[in-house]
């Protein structure tokens, strides 16, 4: 069977269109709301930098050294205990699980992108309103468009690595990178962006707790896609004497910088136009447009194009978190392409209608424990436990477990000297913050 790889710049626009996603764009710029701004972007900048990027290489290497699907590439790489280890490899079904609310999120941009065409809401309170309506009694709107999402990404995964997810990243990226620029190119010219740019990098550390710290290397991996099997499976598909750092470093560097081009455009939009930098998730569904509706006819074309990018990059981050269960059932029980799509598909796509529910007012008591409901249960389980065990395994796993004089004659001669620097980190910085992470996201510290 010839196998399909990635062209060089295909491997670094599907990894950077994994990382690049609804996390960037949604979630960076309404966290770094709620932690008070500058001081916490320093802190998940650091933790990108110093961890992030480390266990981006390592990812990038099992997947590169085990050519396989996740689960095998763990089990071919363990020196020993290769039946226990295998089981590091079920990491990629976190990709599914966090599918199962990222599918409903997409519809809702869908939904946005269709409804800025014509009319904006004036006010806030009216754009709560209609956020509100949709969220919690609009089925058939949630419905059409999840649809929808799951359509495009099912059919794209079924058009594989070359044809399907390098194709789709080599158009939607550069398309996202231009349509964020122009806007941003916008927002430099008005008065208040000097406001954004002291809130985003003046630190207020009074507003730093151990929580803040928590949360932001929380989103620090789950910006990155790390920790689910997603860049492990796309590097699998890396021609050999491929750069891993090289690779690695440009993912980190179009992920972080499109986060914080998108925070600043946000906060400059919302302090210009709007009630200043909103909080919660509620951001670029409700402040956002009202403020856009302040621009007058600019502000539709913005909106529309805005919710395009977003739409863009909630796509290619998705076919990167199916893939990996895709190449599993592909790899280990020999389904052919088209039915492991089908099959992956139809699991997020029949699943996510429960989240939909749960959001509804009149299912909500029924999909709801404990004070959350499925959806947010489904949010909280990936990125507290899953996400982080994922990151910690796979640090300990190349730390520890896979010979270091393999991964010396692959890694040394691209790190150089920082080889030693980036195989402690490995060892006992990451390990440790993904533990801490963990037991503080589960509520235990
Ligand atoms: N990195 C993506 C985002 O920022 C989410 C994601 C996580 C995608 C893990 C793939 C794997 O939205």
């Amino acid at each position: 069977m010839k196998i399909a790889r990635f062209s060089r710049i295909g491997f670094i626009l599907a990894a950077a269109g994994s990382a690049v996603g609804l996390g960037n764009i949604w979630k960076f710029p309404y966290i770094a709301g709620e932690y008070g701004g500058g001081a916490f972007v320093l802190v998940y900048l650091f933790t990108v930098l110093l961890i992030g990027f480390s266990i981006m290489i390592a990812e990038m290497l099992i997947g590169y050294m085990g050519r396989r699907d996740t689960v095998t590439s763990f089990e071919l790489l363990a020196p020993t205990n290769k039946s226990l280890w295998k089981y590091g490899g079920f990491q990629g079904l976190a990709g599914l699980f966090i599918m199962i609310f990222y599918s409903v999120v997409i519809g809702w941009i869908f939904h946005y992108i269709v409804t800025s065409l014509s009319v904006l809401p004036a006010t806030v309170k009216e754009a709560e309103a209609t956020f509100n309506t949709m969220l919690h009694t609009d089925i058939v709107t949630q419905l059409f468009y999840h649809t929808l999402a799951f359509i495009w990404i099912t059919y794209v995964l079924t058009k594989g690595i070359k044809g399907g997810i390098e194709k789709m990243n080599m158009i939607l990226m550069p398309a996202l990178m231009l349509i964020l620029a122009g806007m941003f190119a916008y927002a430099t010219t008005l008065d208040t962006f000097s406001q954004a740019f002291n809130f985003m990098f003046s630190p207020d550390w009074s507003k730093i707790d151990s929580n803040a710290f928590v949360v932001a290397v929380g989103h620090a991996f789950f910006t990155l896609s790390l920790g689910m099997g997603a860049i492990m499976t796309y590097a699998a598909s890396l021609e050999k004497n491929s750069n891993i750092v090289k690779a690695a470093f440009w993912v980190v560097f179009l992920d972080t910088t499109i986060a914080i081009v998108a925070g600043l455009m946000l906060f400059t939009f919302l302090y210009q136009y709007g009630a200043g930098p909103a909080k919660g998730p509620g951001l670029v569904f409700i402040s956002l447009p009202a403020a856009f509706y302040e621009m007058g006819i600019i502000g539709n074309i913005f909106a529309v194009l805005f919710f395009l990018a977003l739409a863009f990059a909630g796509l290619t981050s998705s076919v990167s978190l199916v893939e990996p269960m895709v190449q599993y059932f592909i790899d280990r029980f020999s389904w052919s392409r088209l039915k492991a799509s089908i099959m992956m598909g139809l699991f997020f796509y029949l699943i996510g209608i429960i989240a939909l529910l749960s959001n509804i007012d009149t299912y909500s008591e029924y999909l709801t424990w404990g004070g959350k409901n499925f959806f947010d249960w489904v949010d909280y389980v990936t990125a507290a436990i899953m996400l982080p065990l994922g990151g910690f395994i796979m640090a300990v796993f190349v730390g520890f477990v896979i010979d270091k004089s393999k991964v010396e004659s692959i890694m040394k001669p691209q790190l150089g000297f920082a080889f030693e620097t980036w195989y402690f980190s490995l060892r006992y910085i990451t390990p440790i913050a993904m533990f801490v992470v963990m037991l503080s996201l589960m509520g235990v510290l």
